[in-house]
């Protein structure tokens, strides 16, 4: 029972349970501030700390950090210089596939509440302006038959591409953005013959939705740019349930702002929990606060492959989901 871990911010039971069987657990009352955090993984006191997407593990941190291991609860883990904590011998561990098909869900909510308006549609009946049925009331467009294209091809866009041939829509992907990584017929699996892989440019051009799906990094920072913006259809809608910064979000506004692009559907901001000046007042936005996985049980099993991971590497095993090793 020597074990000690540092939880940056509270998680579901099961997770804080599983911690708690296996050591002291420390929970902060509140988000550190990066000084803060870094004292704290500092201090020599903790085996594990257990991380949230807005806590900054960078490379000076973890220089300094006297920690095992950092445990993320999140798939992503672009929060973590994984570099600098392999370097230091640190482990870092995530939680793939548990929240595959509730963002998917968010993908396809998006494209759905694009697509019908559905924002404008609620805030009408709210503010008592619904007189009746109106032939021309809000207006939308089809979703089946229009092209999603897909930017990445890992689990959660095939998880979004199947949600989208049950809508009828035809379904593109360009699997690793703005590169080409060709696709074999078996890697496509149950999507072979269904959905067909283009060149980003192509996909940038020809989608009516396109939905990003890929990690963040230098290769993806700023994917959607101003240009990239000006290539896709007047008609088309941007959906980002990924990380904000793959969109140049000022760009974004401003593309929507002058009609370059009919519309957006964001779980995901660039400098969360900010949105870029005119985002908000937009009316053809749908934005959510980051909500791709959060459900009950989607948030209860990130909260227990967390806690296996911390627990693993505080005993010396490599953890059930690693990321570095
Ligand atoms: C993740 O896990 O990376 C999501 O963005 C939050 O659940």
């Amino acid at each position: 029972m020597g074990n000690s871990f540092l939880v940056t911010t509270a998680i579901p039971d099961p997770g804080l349970q599983l911690l708690s069987d296996a050591g002291r657990v420390t929970v902060l009352p509140e988000p550190p501030d990066y000084g803060t955090l870094a004292a704290l993984c500092a201090s020599g006191e903790y085996d594990v700390v257990l991380t949230q997407l807005r806590d900054v593990m960078d490379a000076p941190l973890l220089a300094d950090a006297r920690v095992k291991g950092v445990s993320n609860f999140a798939v992503g883990y672009n929060n973590i210089d994984v570099e600098a904590a392999t370097r230091h011998g640190i482990l870092v561990g995530n939680t793939p596939g548990v929240l595959t098909d509730a963002t998917a869900d968010i993908a396809m909510l998006l494209i759905l509440g694009t697509a019908r308006r559905v924002v404008e549609a609620d805030r009408l009946v709210r503010d008592g302006k619904f007189l009746g049925w109106e032939p021309e009331l809000l207006l939308g467009r089809d979703v089946s038959g229009a092209v999603l294209g897909l930017a990445g091809f890992g689990r959660i866009a095939r998880a979004t591409a199947r949600r989208a041939l049950g809508f009828g829509m035809e379904v593109l992907f360009s699997p690793r953005p703005p590169g080409d990584r060709p696709v074999s017929y078996q890697e496509l699996g149950e999507f072979a013959g269904k959905v067909r892989q283009v060149p980003w440019n192509e996909l940038v051009a020809r989608s009516d939705f396109l939905s990003l799906h890929v990690p963040l990094n230098d290769q993806t920072r700023h994917l959607v740019d101003a240009e990239v913006l000006g290539r896709m259809k007047p008609d088309a809608i941007l959906i980002n349930t990924a990380r904000g910064p793959v969109v140049d979000e000022s760009a974004l506004a401003e593309s929507l702002r002058n009609g370059t692009i009919a519309g957006a559907g964001l779980d995901v901001f660039e400098d969360e929990p900010r949105l870029a000046a005119g985002l908000a007042e937009l009316p053809n936005t749908v934005l959510l606060p980051h909500v791709g996985s959060a459900t009950v049980a989607v948030r209860s099993e990130m909260a227990r492959l967390s806690a296996l991971n911390a627990v693993a590497i505080a005993e010396g095993r490599t953890p059930p989901h690693p990321v570095n090793h």
